[in-house]
């Protein structure tokens, strides 16, 4: 074959990885935390694009939000399945790929939206809230990273939500933004590990986000701070970080090992 007639063939190639890529109509979608808030929105972004749903939840005060959900998707027109499950145990997030797998034959995009936040000084924090921020935040991360890239068909496509605190230089966020900072490596290192079966792998640092997640540890003078605190003006919303994703897992695949910062101005680095 003349180096020509390989070029042609490495183009056409990339072109069909192009392609296939683009669309997310009929691929399967597994989504941690995809009942509600961001996680939500992607649920129904997704359904509204033809592919088909796997939503999971973690707390039964959240079982009403996965059900209105899943009523909005199949409204949509999407199949889809609800999943509960405490994914700080390996053998839940092995249970959700496989309720995936029995389900639809398999999953082509896994995001992963779980977090908890805690915003203390270090020294009062306690080896208890030590453990959970870890284990939310970091564990949770990369088992499912994990267990995606042993189940992802080729050419998937992972993404992981941490936070823009990432870039910041602050007190308070210890555990949370030091729980999150791990994500970043371990999306390196699986993106170079799963690259050569077409998997990308990035994450996605939002702003503080307008959701009851960012309230429930910030003052009243904190939520007037960090409003001010990016250029554009206000805090992040859903509806400016789920475009994103939504662009990493299609067209945005050649992006990979990655994070990327949204929050309007808040943090860079
Ligand atoms: N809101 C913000 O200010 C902000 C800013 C930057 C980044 N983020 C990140 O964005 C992501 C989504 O946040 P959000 O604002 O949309 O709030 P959210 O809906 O409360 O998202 C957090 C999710 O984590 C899940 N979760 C917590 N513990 C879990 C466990 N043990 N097992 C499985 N799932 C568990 C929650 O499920 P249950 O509620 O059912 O337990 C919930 O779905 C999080 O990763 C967060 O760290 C948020």
């Amino acid at each position: 074959m003349s180096h020509r007639q390989l070029l042609n063939t490495v183009d056409s190639d990339q072109k069909k990885k192009i392609m296939e890529n683009k669309n997310v109509k009929g691929k399967v979608i597994l989504i941690a935390g995809g009942a509600k808030n961001l996680g939500g929105l992607l649920s129904r972004d997704f359904a509204a694009k033809g592919a088909k749903l796997v939503i999971h939840y973690n707390s039964e005060s959240t079982r009403k939000d996965a059900e209105q959900t899943l009523a909005d998707v199949r409204a949509l027109g999407a199949e889809a399945i609800v999943v509960q499950g405490d994914l700080t145990l390996r053998s839940n997030i092995i249970a959700l790929f496989d309720r995936a797998t029995e389900k639809f034959g398999g999953v082509d995009i896994a995001i992963n939206t779980v977090g908890k936040v805690l915003k203390k000084p270090f020294v009062d924090t306690t080896e208890e809230e030590y453990d959970s921020m870890s284990e939310i935040n970091s564990k949770v991360a990369y088992f499912f990273i994990q267990e995606a890239g042993r189940r992802l068909r080729e050419n998937g496509k992972i993404c992981t939500v941490v936070t823009s605190l990432l870039a910041a230089y602050t007190g308070l966020y210890s555990t949370y933004a030091g729980m999150k900072a791990p994500v970043e490596h371990f999306t390196r290192a699986a993106s170079k590990e799963f690259g050569a079966r077409g998997i990308s792998v990035t994450a996605v640092a939002p702003g503080p986000m307008d959701t009851p997640f960012f309230y429930g540890q910030e003052s009243e003078d904190a939520v007037i701070y960090h409003k001010s605190a990016s250029a554009l003006g206000g805090l992040t919303d859903i509806r400016d970080i789920a475009p994103l994703i939504e662009f990493l897992v299609t067209e945005g695949w050649w992006i990979t090992g990655q994070t990327i910062f949204a929050n309007g101005g808040y943090t860079t680095r």
